[in-house]
C-alpha cells in the first residue's frame, strides 16, 4: 500500500490574462524560454517536499497547457479563481494544499518551505511582504486620506491549507462574495492563517510590463563548451573557412562546404546545452545537407540556444594549419560570424596556428579547428 502523499501543489492557470493583453493568455506566453506556467510547475515539482502537482486550466486551453507541460496532470477550472480552486481540490489526494497563482512564475523552494513549515502548527499559512510605499486614498484625483502602512502587509501565493480545512472553506463560502485568494477564505470562516515572508520574485505578472520585470529576475548560469573539427584539404575544391571564402590553391573536403572553423564553432554551441553533436542535427549521410552552407548549422545551433531563453556570451576560435594565412582574413570572418550569431564582432575571437610543419595540418593534407563558446541560460 503506498503512503498518502502529504504535499500537494495545485497551480490555477485558468484565468484569461486580460490586463496583460496580447493574443496569448498570459500563463502560455514565453518567459525566459518557456511558458509562463512552466516555471511554477517546475519549482513545484522539483521541490522535495511537494509528492504531487495538479494545473487547473480553462476549459479549451487543454492543447496550450499540454504544449507548455508536458506530462504534468492537468484538470480544467471554471469562471472565476475561486472555481478554479474548487475544481481543482476534487483532484487533491495529498494531506496539505499548496495553492499557487500560474500568474506568479518564480517560486523560490525557501518560501514553500515556510508555508509547509507553518502548517505543522495552523490550518493556513501565506507569504506576506511589508508595504515599502506610502499608502493613500484617491479623493476623486486629489490625495486623500494617508492610510497608515505599518498594519499592512501584501498577501502572496502559494498558500498552504490542511486539504480538509480548504476544502470546507470552499464549501461554506457564499456564492455570491469573491474571494481573490483562498487565505481570506480560511481565515473568515474561523481557521487560522499564519503570515511568512514572502519574496519579490513572486510578484504577480499582471500587466504587460511585468513579462520585462520578471524575465529580468530569471536567475541565469554561465556555461561553456568546446568543439572540434577536421577537413581534409584537396585540388579542386573551394576553400571555405569561417564563413568566408579565402582564394588558394586547394579547398576542403566533405559533405557539406566543409567549413572546419564553423562545424567546431557548431559543436560548441551545442555542448552548452548538451544537445548533441552537429552529425546529431545534420547526419552526413542525408542527401539534402550535400554541399550546404554550414552557416546554417552555425544558426540553427544559436536559435536552439535563444529558444531556451539563452544567450550567446562570447565564442573563440583556433584554426590550425600551416597554409592559407588566417590573419588576412580574420576581420572578414570575425564580421561574417558575428553577423550569423547576431553578436557584435568584440564578442567573436579568431586565431590561428600552425603545427610547425608536424601531423597532418604540418604537411597541409588538412585544416584543424577548435572553438569555446561561452553561453548564459535561465537555470533550470
Ligand atoms: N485564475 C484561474 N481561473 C480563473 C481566473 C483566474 O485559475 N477563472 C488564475 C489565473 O490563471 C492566475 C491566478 O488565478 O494564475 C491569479 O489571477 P489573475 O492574476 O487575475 O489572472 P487572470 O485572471 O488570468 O488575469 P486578468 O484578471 O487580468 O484577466
Ligand atoms: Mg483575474
Amino acid at each position: 500500500m503506498t503512503a498518502q502523499p502529504r504535499v500537494a501543489a495545485l497551480i490555477v492557470a485558468a484565468g484569461s490574462g486580460v490586463r496583460a493583453g496580447g493574443d496569448t493568455p498570459k500563463q502560455y506566453r514565453h518567459l525566459g524560454g518557456r511558458a509562463l506556467v512552466a516555471h511554477a510547475y517546475a519549482a513545484f515539482a522539483n521541490h522535495p517536499a511537494v509528492d504531487e502537482v495538479i494545473v487547473v486550466v480553462a476549459p479549451g486551453a487543454e492543447a496550450l497547457a499540454r504544449d507548455a507541460l508536458g506530462a504534468a496532470t492537468i484538470v480544467t477550472g471554471g469562471a472565476s479563481r475561486r472555481d478554479s480552486v474548487r475544481h481543482g481540490l476534487h483532484h487533491v489526494t495529498a494531506r496539505l494544499v499548496l495553492v499557487h497563482d500560474a500568474a506568479r512564475p518564480l517560486v523560490p523552494a525557501a518560501v514553500i518551505d515556510r508555508v509547509i513549515a507553518a502548517l505543522e502548527e495552523v490550518d493556513g499559512a501565506t507569504p506576506m511582504l511589508p508595504v515599502a510605499d506610502t499608502l493613500a486614498m484617491d479623493d476623486d484625483e486629489l490625495l486623500g486620506e494617508i492610510v497608515p502602512r505599518e498594519a499592512l502587509v501584501r498577501i502572496q501565493t502559494p498558500q498552504g491549507f490542511r486539504t480538509s480545512v480548504l476544502i470546507s472553506a470552499h464549501v461554506h463560502w457564499p456564492e455570491d462574495a469573491e474571494a481573490t485568494d483562498d487565505a481570506q477564505m480560511v481565515r473568515r470562516l474561523g481557521g487560522d492563517v499564519r503570515l511568512v515572508q514572502g519574496d519579490t520574485m513572486l510578484d504577480k505578472v499582471t500587466h504587460p510590463e511585468d513579462f520585462a520585470i520578471a524575465e529580468a529576475r530569471i536567475a541565469f548560469e554561465s556555461r561553456s563548451a568546446s568543439g572540434f573539427d577536421v577537413h581534409r584539404l584537396e585540388s579542386g575544391e573551394e576553400l571555405w573557412l569561417g564563413g568566408v571564402l579565402v582564394p588558394h590553391d586547394k579547398g576542403l573536403s566533405g559533405h557539406s562546404d566543409a567549413d572546419v572553423a564553423l562545424h567546431a564553432l557548431t559543436d560548441a554551441l551545442l555542448g552548452t546545452i548538451a544537445a548533441g553533436d552537429i552529425g546529431t542535427h545534420f547526419p552526413p549521410s542525408d542527401p539534402q545537407w550535400k554541399g550546404a552552407d554550414s552557416a546554417q548549422f552555425l544558426q540553427h545551433a544559436a536559435s536552439l540556444i535563444v529558444e531556451r531563453g539563452g544567450r550567446i556570451d562570447f565564442v573563440d576560435l583556433t584554426i590550425i594549419c600551416e597554409a592559407p594565412k588566417i590573419g588576412p582574413h580574420r576581420d572578414a570572418m570575425r564580421t561574417r560570424i558575428a553577423a550569423l550569431l547576431d553578436l557584435s564582432p568584440d564578442r567573436v575571437s579568431i586565431k590561428a596556428t600552425t603545427t610547425e610543419r608536424l601531423g597532418f595540418t604540418g604537411r597541409g593534407e588538412g585544416i584543424a579547428a577548435q572553438a569555446v563558446a561561452t553561453v548564459s541560460v535561465p537555470r533550470t
